[in-house]
């Protein structure tokens, strides 16, 4: 486990192994921000960046010897860009790529420039994600690999409460983020739905948040039919969690919803290998439930927060449901499968219907629910979709503020017209173009009107089939975590719906 605390001690004695500075690109490879650093260090450090070429451009990583400078071994001096433009993403991301590029390193420290709350927070945010690894399955090749550093201390900011509350609360959401990515990492063998509710179990642990776990049984009992559905050609059986965190005096309630499939095969309409090599990640929604509510409980959020998880395992056995049948979702809506692979939409409205019964004021959900999501937006946007413009506006700039790179889609009419069957009350294909969309558009028929709800699509954001950048590993990302943490904190805040 990686410490990270505030530090008053000065920079230049500071017992770590590497001292990280940021530079900008301001003409004379300006080391950022005047207070922390002696004069004369500055300008050392300043020549000795410029005979090494570095420029500050934004995300540059160079690596200085300390002697004679600072008592660290090693100072890395990571590029900013122009500080005028810099935000505090930007700033996530290049001490995130920072922290990674420092793996196998044992301690670490931070030199902030410009000591403000928000400024220490996305420091120890993109730290703590650039520092993330994962390494439980390894076997013969986990002693060859770089250790995550085990400690950081930020120096240079003041340690008054403004810090420590920023600190705090950016260890918290990057712990969720991290178990989340944990999550979505481990292989589906052993994260069946059954372990799922386990893990939700423990991930709440002694935080007052209820659980309420409806097994097989209780599914057929209260005609979770999607749910079932979808489970029935799985040796694992199906499951649906209920968490809630309702803290005294919270006035505001938000619903949380998140896919998770623990293994998408696509059941009988099978999917390729290729396309199946990474559907593991099917039930990052689901992670992001259980990490925000676990966070929002941590933080003591004022807000009401009922997480919501239908988890199956998408699975061809012999019971599995065929392209054809009509299922009967939660509240009575029947649904004419003709594809077993658009089978998220199916969980969904089970829970969203269970959801909506309890009227919260919002519900948010994520999913990764389509594949034309990542034709539409690429991997590193997540789709919005809702019933009113004004909320999925605002959700975005939720989004944005939390960190996370999402886009408006709208659910047009005619994408509706698409879901017609011509014997059930719906159908969970619609004409293939627009995908995103028209999944959208079924998961809106399960919402009442007047229920405020968004829709999260994160099928390529969840998962980095790519190498590592900013402070985003490769597998698992932990998308959607810090933005349903943000929504809660805003409807708590009255911001939202
Ligand atoms: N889990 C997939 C969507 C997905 C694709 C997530 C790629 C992450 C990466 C989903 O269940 C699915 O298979 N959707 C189908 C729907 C189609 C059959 C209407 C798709 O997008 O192809
Ligand atoms: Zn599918
Ligand atoms: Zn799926």
């Amino acid at each position: 486990m990686t410490s990270i605390a505030l530090t008053s001690a000065p920079v230049t004695t500071l017992d770590v192994d590497a001292l990280i500075v940021g530079i900008t690109d301001e003409g004379k490879k300006h080391v950022e921000g005047p207070p922390a650093l002696p004069d004369d260090v500055r300008v050392s450090l300043e020549k000795a960046l410029e005979a090494l070429g570095a420029n500050g451009k934004l995300g540059e990583i160079t690596r200085v010897p300390g002697t004679g400078l600072v008592k660290a071994r090693m100072i890395v001096a990571v590029g900013l860009g122009d500080v005028r433009i810099l935000d505090l993403e930007k700033v996530r991301r290049t001490v995130g790529a920072a922290l990674r590029s420092l793996a196998g390193t044992k301690s670490v420290g931070i030199v902030v420039t410009s000591p403000d709350g928000p400024r220490v927070e996305a420091i120890a945010m993109g730290a703590l994600l650039g520092n993330y690894a994962f390494h439980a399955f390894r076997g013969a090749s986990a002693s060859s690999q770089q250790a995550p550093v085990l400690k950081i201390l930020i120096t240079g900011a003041p340690k008054n409460k403004e810090q420590s509350a920023a600190l705090d609360r950016a260890v918290v959401i990057a712990e969720a983020v991290n178990y989340a990515r944990d999550l979505v990492n481990t292989p589906p063998s052993a994260l069946p739905p059954e372990e799922i509710a386990q893990q939700a179990i423990e991930a709440v642990g002694k935080l007052p948040v209820r659980v309420e776990v409806w097994d097989e049984d209780a599914l057929a009992r209260d005609e979770f039919g999607g749910i079932l559905a979808v489970g029935q050609g799985s040796a694992n059986p199906p499951r649906l969690i209920r968490l809630e965190y309702s803290p005294k005096g919270a006035k505001k309630t938000v619903a949380l919803v998140g896919k998770g499939v623990t293994f998408d095969s696509g059941g009988l309409s099978l999917k390729p290998p290729k396309a199946m090599e990474t559907m593991k990640c099917d039930m990052s929604g689901a992670a992001a439930v259980i990490a925000a509510v676990t966070a929002l409980a941590r933080m003591k959020a004022k807000v009401n927060v009922i997480g919501w998880i239908p988890t199956v395992e998408n699975m061809p056995g012999g019971h599995a449901q065929r392209p054809g049948d009509v299922i009967t979702i939660y509240g009575g809506r029947t649904v004419e499968v003709l594809n077993t692979d658009a089978e998220g939409r199916l969980i969904l409205a089970d829970a969203l219907v269970a959801a909506s019964e309890e009227q919260p004021d919002l519900i948010v959900d994520a999913a990764t629910l389509t594949g034309a999501q990542i034709i539409a937006l690429g991997d590193r946007t997540s789709g919005i979709m809702s019933n009113d413009d004004d909320l999925q506006a605002a959700i975005y700039e939720t989004a944005k503020r939390a960190g996370e790179t999402m886009w408006h889609m709208p659910i047009p009419e005619e994408s509706r017209g698409t879901l017609d069957s011509p014997i059930a009350d719906i159908k969970n294909i619609g004409d293939g173009k627009g995908g995103m969309l028209s999944a959208a558009a079924f998961l809106r028929e399960f919402v009442p009107e007047g229920q405020p709800w968004a829709h999260l699509d994160i099928a390529g954001p969840a998962f980095n089939e790519g190498g590592p950048y900013g402070y985003t590993p490769k597998g698992g990302t932990g998308a959607a975590v810090r933005t349903f943490i943000q929504v809660a904190e805003d409807v708590a805040q009255g911001q939202l719906p």
